[in-house]
């Protein structure tokens, strides 16, 4: 059993040495991994700026086993490990070798240009060599504002948008499989409950091999023409079950009213998944599933107003702590 106040915020934006260390640029829709006790922050883009810096190319680190209770958080740039493409709204998974598999996402060369490059959907990083390999994927499918999660090896992808600028696009329903070992991608062919095509979700897969997918916008006809689109009820939960590689939906349980959101976070904790900020709402700030109840409960926990309120930021769970990195402030 979780004891929620447990849960302490690290929001991790200031530096407290600029001088010594590597001082990253806000930014929104990066990835963030944590490989033994080394957050790895990479990718993303500027919000309130149509330009790309060079900056976003950083992959930069925090040591947590040293930083977590000193308060003394110094990022260091990983210097071989710049991202050979600039992305964002991508998903980047971590498999059991410690290799970090970056797909999809925004994948600009120069923005101002309007000019992107999707051709190679997947790339991966060596946490050993710091270094980025472009893989050759056949069938790979490139998408936007996804996010993926692995089991045993394979990755599942959901939906997705398909780009045409940064307000057009199509939305997906389709969900891709990605076999990390004999590199074999393809589409599964579902027919059955297929959920609306929807970008901006979170995924978390419990150790059962069921996929829960929470938040995010959908569309009926998957025509994306502006930022116009439904936000699903957080109370129907989507559910894909890795397993018998079939859909299904849940209704969740709880009092509480938990507001539809899109680029909000989760972690998986016991079971539970914490639900952290979004864009669409601004309550609650921080909402709680409880997946080991046959039928999953909403909780609120008293505490979830103390933090502030971001979305298009990042969050990883390391011990009993969830750390958001970046994001931009919600001021709705
Ligand atoms: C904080 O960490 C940096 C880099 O590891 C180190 O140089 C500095 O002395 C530390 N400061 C304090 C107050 O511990
Ligand atoms: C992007 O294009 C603009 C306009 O042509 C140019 O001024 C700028 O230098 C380019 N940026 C990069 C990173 O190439
Ligand atoms: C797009 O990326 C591919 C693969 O990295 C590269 O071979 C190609 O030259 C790039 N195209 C442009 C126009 O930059
Ligand atoms: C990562 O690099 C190390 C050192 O070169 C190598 O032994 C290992 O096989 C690489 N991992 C992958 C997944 O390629
Ligand atoms: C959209 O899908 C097509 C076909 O799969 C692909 O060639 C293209 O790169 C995709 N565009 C984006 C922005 O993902
Ligand atoms: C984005 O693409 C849509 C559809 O092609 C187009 O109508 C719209 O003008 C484009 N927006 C920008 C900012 O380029
Ligand atoms: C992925 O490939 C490996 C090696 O061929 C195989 O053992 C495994 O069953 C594959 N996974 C799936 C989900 O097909
Ligand atoms: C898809 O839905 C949008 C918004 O409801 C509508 O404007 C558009 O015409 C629809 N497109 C198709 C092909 O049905
Ligand atoms: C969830 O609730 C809605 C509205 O009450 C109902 O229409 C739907 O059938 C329920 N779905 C499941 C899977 O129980």
């Amino acid at each position: 059993m979780v004891s929620y106040s447990l849960i302490i915020f690290c929001i991790i934006t200031l530096l407290i040495n600029p001088i010594l260390c590597y001082e990253p640029k806000p930014r929104v829709g990066h990835n963030s991994v944590i490989i033994n006790n080394q957050l790895l922050v990479f990718g993303g883009w500027d919000w309130d700026s149509e330009s790309i810096e060079p900056s976003y190319y950083d992959i930069f680190d925090l040591d947590l086993s040293k930083s977590l209770y000193s308060k003394n958080w110094t990022w260091n740039s990983v210097d071989g490990g710049k991202l050979p493409v600039y992305t964002s709204f991508s998903t980047a998974i971590l498999s059991t070798d410690d290799t970090i598999y970056l797909i999809g996402g925004y994948r600009a060369i120069n923005l101002t240009k309007g000019e992107f490059n999707y051709s190679n959907p997947v790339y991966m990083y060596n946490s050993s060599t710091e270094s980025w390999t472009a893989l050759k994927v056949d069938n790979a499918i490139s998408r936007q504002e996804i996010k993926g999660v692995i089991n045993e090896g394979t990755i599942y992808i959901f939906g997705g948008n398909n780009a045409t600028n940064f307000s057009a696009g199509t939305l997906y329903n389709d969900m891709q499989i990605f076999n990390v070992s004999t590199m074999d991608w393809s589409t599964l062919s579902i027919t059955q409950n297929l959920p609306s095509p929807s970008c901006g979700y979170t995924a978390d897969i419990l150790t059962n091999g069921i996929i829960v997918y929470l938040g995010g916008v959908e569309i009926a006809n998957g025509s994306y023409t502006s930022r116009i689109a439904t936000f699903p009820s957080l109370k129907t939960i989507k559910l894909f079950d890795t397993v018998r590689l079939e859909w299904s939906r849940m209704n969740a349980t709880g009092d509480d009213v938990i507001s539809s959101r899109v680029y909000h976070s989760t972690v998986l904790k016991d079971g539970n998944i914490i639900l952290f900020g979004g864009y669409g709402t601004d309550s609650p700030k921080l909402a709680i599933l409880d997946t080991n109840k046959e039928i999953f409960e909403w909780k609120i926990p008293a505490s979830s107003d103390s933090s502030p309120f971001l979305y298009g930021h990042t969050a990883n769970l390391y011990g009993n702590y969830m750390i958001v990195t970046f994001g931009k402030q919600n001021l709705l």
